[in-house]
């Protein structure tokens, strides 16, 4: 019997993007995997069910009936405890579980004796970056981020002269050079801003560089393990306050997507900072779905506070859904060559360091211990 596996329609609110696109379930399909796809899933992202049923899945309108046949459900978001109650005990369910923000939702997959493996859980090994879903989604964020900024600011981007004379470029400060913060300093650049870039780890200070942006420099080093940032001192946070805010006051567009994994972001830009801004500057917080790294962020509005426009986007993925889903799928199709025999089969064995790492929930325990703990915690 071909593997069963089961690609749903996200129900998120606003969620646009689909685990699996046509290309990828024609790579199962061929190599004898059998995949279902519910009527409409991949619709918002850009991929209508004639494309899946013409690489050979086949199309399901019954959610109850889609989820009751998977061996494999692949989702982008967790699914919701009703759906849940609906997947076969024993079956394998892979998404970005963001586990610390759905706890019950884990506790259920928990109870169904489910193996759930949670994407943002990857190794950040080399052997694991083809599947990195958090490097492959942040890329789509840092562009639309850049896009947002040039959207809310009254001015152009690029230097022009023009007959009404020359207009100067634009100043965009990123901080945060990350994956995300990297894309938005490219993207804004080839917009012909004049881009700053920041990050606690000097190392992105190479990269930030390499895109032709200025790298503003302190004299701190807060890499930490696995190439994350640790959190910062007291002495370091006030030095680099003071050095950001300076920036921040020259920027029309500032960009923030710092984080510190498991952790609330970082706080960068305080409400000080933001009223020496110019008039019309422009805030865009990557960093609000985790509190954001301005004080002032409302997470998932667009505020304006001392003439200042401030953008909290939640789930910027989803706002380019067809290739976020695109590279979800693709990530995915990578991290399956680990899960799937040669001959379409699911593997049980997950001593490789890639699914060792990324496995959630198995046999009836949560196996993530900081998630564990959240659990036994009941919070
Ligand atoms: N497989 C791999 O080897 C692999 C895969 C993906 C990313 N990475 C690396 O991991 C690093 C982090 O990636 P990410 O984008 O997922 O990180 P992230 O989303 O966790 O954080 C974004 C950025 O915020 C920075 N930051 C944290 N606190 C800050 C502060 N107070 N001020 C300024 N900046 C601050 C971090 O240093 C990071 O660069 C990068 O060097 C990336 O190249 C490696």
């Amino acid at each position: 019997m071909p593997t069963q596996v089961v690609v749903p329609k996200e129900v998120a609110t606003g969620e646009r993007r689909v685990a699996l696109v046509p290309e990828v379930v024609r790579a199962f399909t061929k190599s004898g995997v059998a995949v279902a796809v519910e009527a409409g899933a991949g619709l918002s992202a850009g991929y209508p069910d004639s494309a899946y049923s013409a690489v050979g899945a086949t199309i399901e309108t019954d959610r109850t009936k889609l989820y009751g046949s998977a061996q494999l459900v692949l989702k982008v978001q967790p699914p919701t405890t009703e759906e849940v109650g609906w997947i076969p005990s024993g079956a394998v369910v892979i998404a970005l579980v963001n586990a610390s923000r759905n706890l019950d939702r884990v506790g259920a997959m928990r109870d169904r004796h489910l193996t759930v493996f949670a994407l943002e859980l990857l190794p950040r090994i080399t052997r694991a970056q083809s599947m990195d879903v958090l490097s492959s989604q942040a890329t789509v964020a840092g562009y639309r981020a850049a896009l947002i900024g040039a959207e809310l600011t009254p001015k152009f981007l690029p230097m022009l002269t023009t007959a009404a004379g020359t207009i100067r470029p634009s100043k965009v400060l990123v901080l945060g050079a990350g994956v995300a913060g990297l894309m938005a300093i490219a993207t804004s650049r080839r917009l012909g801003a004049i881009v700053e870039g920041y990050d606690v780890r000097r190392a992105a200070g190479e990269q930030v560089r390499s895109l032709g942006a200025k790298f503003l420099e302190l004299q701190i080093n807060a890499e930490g393990t696995g190439g994350y940032a640790r959190e910062l001192t007291e002495e370091e946070k006030k030095q680099e306050a003071e050095m950001v805010a300076k920036a921040v006051a020259e920027a029309d567009i500032v960009i923030t997507t710092a984080a510190i994994p498991g952790r609330r972001a970082p706080i960068l830009v305080r409400e000080p900072m933001v009223a020496r801004m110019r008039p019309g500057s422009v805030i865009v917080d990557l960093a609000a779905e985790t509190g954001g790294n301005c004080e002032l962020t409302q997470p998932g509005s667009t505020i304006v506070a001392h003439d200042v426009t401030i953008a909290g986007p939640l789930n910027l993925p989803s706002q380019l859904p067809f290739h976020a889903s695109q590279m979800y799928a693709k990530n995915l199709q990578s991290f399956l060559s680990l899960l799937l025999s040669k001959e379409g089969a699911l593997v049980t064995d997950y001593s490789d360091e890639i699914l060792k790492g990324t496995l959630l929930v198995a046999g009836g325990s949560v196996l993530h211990a900081p998630t564990a703990a959240l659990l036994a915690g009941g919070r």
